[in-house]
Formats: C-alpha cells, sequence, structure tokens
C-alpha cells in the first residue's frame, strides 16, 4: 500500500506536474531567471506548493468571471476532452515562469503568447475579443499573483505590505512579457484595479456549465462521491480568499459558520499537508543548484528536445 506522502505527491503531479527537467531548470551557473532568483519574494511564495496548489481554483475562476475569457476557454480549451493535460500546462507556468532559467523561461511565455496569438471569437452578446488583448492578458496574469499572495499570506506566513507590492512587482514582469502593457505593481494598485474590472464581470451560462466541470457535477468525467466531495471542497475553499462579491458570483459564498469551522480549518490542514508531504519543490532545488553553479549543464539533446517542445 503506498504511504500517505507518495498518494499526495502522485495526486499533486498527476494534476500539476513534476517540474524537474534539467533544460528548464538547470542552465547557466549564476542564472536568476526571470524573477529575481533566491532573495526574491517570488521564489519564496511560488516555491510553496501549497500556496500556488491552493490557490489555483480561486485563480482559474476569477480569471474566467470574465466573459470574454469564458468563452476562449469554453470554445477554444481542451479542458473538458484532457482535463490533467491542461491543468499541467497552465499550472507548469508558475514553476516555469519563476524557477525557470532565463532562456527556458523566456521561450516557454513565448511559446504561451503563440498559442494566444490562435485564441479569438465573439461572445453570444456579440462582443469579439483576442485572447492577446493586453487588458485581457492583464487580468488573467492578475488574479494569478494575487490568489498565490493570498494563500501564502493566510496559510504559510503574513506578509507585509511592503512584500506583497515586491512581489506583484516581480511578477509584472511575466504578465507584461505574456502581453500585457500594464499590470498592478503594489497592493494599491491591485484593490483599485480589481474595483474597475468589477464591472466587466459576469456569471454566465458558460460560467456555470465550467463550475459544475471544476466541482466535477458536470458528468464529463465519472466522479466518485468521495471526489465529488473533494471537488466540491476545493474551489470553495479556495474561493474564500477573494472578495465577497466574487464568491457570491460564483456560488461560493457561505455563512460564517460553515466558513470557520469547515471550509477554512480543510484549506489549512490540505495547506500543511502538502508542505509536509513535497518539501521543497524539484524545481526550486535545481533552480538554486543552477544559480550556486552547482547544477549540471542540460546535455544538448536536452535543450533540443524542449526547443522542440515549446516551437510553435
Ligand atoms: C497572462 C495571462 C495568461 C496566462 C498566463 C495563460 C496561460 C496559458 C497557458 C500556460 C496555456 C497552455 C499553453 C499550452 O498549450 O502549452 C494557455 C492556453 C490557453 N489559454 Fe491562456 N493564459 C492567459 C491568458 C488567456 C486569455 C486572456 C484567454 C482567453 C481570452 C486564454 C485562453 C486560453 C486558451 C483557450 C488556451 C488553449 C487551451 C487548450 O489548448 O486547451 N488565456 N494559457
Amino acid at each position: 500500500m503506498r504511504s500517505i506522502k507518495a498518494n499526495i505527491i502522485a495526486q499533486i503531479e498527476l494534476v500539476g506536474g513534476r517540474h524537474d527537467e534539467a533544460e528548464i531548470y538547470g542552465g547557466p551557473a549564476g542564472d536568476l531567471g526571470l524573477t529575481g532568483g533566491p532573495g526574491s519574494l517570488s521564489w519564496e511564495i511560488n516555491g510553496d506548493l501549497a500556496s500556488v496548489t491552493g490557490a489555483g481554483s480561486a485563480a482559474i475562476l476569477m480569471e474566467v468571471l470574465h466573459p470574454s475569457v469564458m468563452h476562449g476557454v469554453f470554445t477554444q480549451s481542451s479542458y473538458r476532452t484532457d482535463p490533467y493535460a491542461r491543468a499541467r500546462n497552465t499550472l507548469g507556468y508558475v514553476p516555469r515562469s519563476t524557477f525557470g532559467n532565463t532562456e527556458a523561461a523566456t521561450r516557454v511565455i513565448e511559446h504561451v503568447k503563440r498559442v494566444h496569438s490562435y485564441i479569438n471569437g465573439t461572445r453570444a452578446d456579440g462582443v469579439s475579443y483576442r485572447a492577446l488583448d493586453p487588458a485581457l492578458i492583464a487580468w488573467v496574469h492578475t488574479c494569478i499573483p494575487w490568489a498565490i499572495m493570498t494563500a501564502f499570506d493566510r496559510y504559510r506566513r503574513p506578509l507585509s505590505r511592503a512584500e506583497k507590492d515586491q512581489y506583484l512587482k516581480e511578477q509584472a514582469l511575466i504578465g507584461r512579457m505574456g502581453g500585457a502593457e500594464w499590470v498592478p505593481e503594489t497592493v494599491s494598485e491591485l484593490e483599485d484595479y480589481v474595483e474597475r474590472m468589477r464591472p466587466l464581470m459576469a456569471y454566465n451560462d458558460q460560467t456555470r456549465q465550467f463550475g459544475d466541470f471544476l466541482l466535477g457535477t458536470s458528468g464529463d468525467v465519472a466522479t466518485t462521491r468521495q471526489q465529488r466531495f473533494e471537488s466540491w471542497m476545493g474551489p470553495h475553499g479556495s474561493m474564500l480568499m477573494m472578495p465577497d462579491w466574487a464568491r457570491k458570483m460564483t456560488g461560493t459564498y457561505h455563512s460564517s459558520v460553515m466558513e470557520r469551522f469547515i471550509l477554512r480549518p480543510n484549506e489549512k490542514l490540505k495547506s500543511r499537508l502538502v508542505r509536509w508531504a513535497v518539501g521543497e519543490l524539484p524545481c526550486k532545488t535545481m533552480a538554486l543548484a543552477r544559480v550556486s553553479g552547482a547544477a549540471p549543464r542540460p546535455a544538448s539533446s536536452d535543450i533540443s528536445n524542449s526547443r522542440q517542445q515549446y516551437a510553435a
């Protein structure tokens, strides 16, 4: 019988991937990557897998509250037919852009931009959009560090305002490289921006169907009662980090009793379990070794495999 630790790791890797490719996380000695290296808040916060996984559902739900993002994902993503591969690729963006060597991280971002260049459409209400619209990229980008930072602050260690500002600033580079023109770089900019974006948010039929899929109640994938329970607890717990208006819109708002005695303790327990099971992420260990010069340089065949993987 597999140990509890091995089971937790297997579950996380199924959904989020392993992230230990030498061609991405190894590389030139001293290369800090894009977000600042070992002394950065990005390495501390995004290196805490519990915060990244705990934030995942909230970030995704916030992203798709924008009806253009929802339409793009609903009509042009393989999330229904290939959910694990889709999740691994999407969630993999965080470790790759944070801990990857400068060349590999840049290549990953460029690849994702190329994918986005084919994504466009017209919503049921007649509004046309394209994924590479800097305003849409800014919204999707913002939801990611916002949710991860909040999870870290709540379940790992409280962050000072200055630390949050620093983290948002480090992450802003990734947002701009992904195609945004402007993204919030401080907590006050983030708060103002979210308020400005709020009137654009919608919970429509596509969001409802997407939410059902996330909760395991859509019928697309066969699920046991236990899986449905876990799928329910995940997004509902994750959305605790988001403003009340968003929780109300997404049907994830609950009484304070439910929040205090069930959802919050469950999130806290999950984050402790993930930290206990995973420890330091392999990609962070490899990136630290790279910076200190202890990482083996990837073989040239690894580099060309990686180039092929992220080529158009
Ligand atoms: C900074 C903002 C964004 C990030 C970080 C991001 C991240 C990603 C990643 C990592 C992928 C996987 C690429 C691959 O297949 O290797 C992806 C694909 C995709 N993204 Fe984005 N995205 C962003 C913005 C958007 C926006 C604004 C839209 C819609 C308007 C969108 C819709 C999609 C769709 C439909 C796919 C294809 C999924 C599939 O093939 O199943 N994304 N995105």
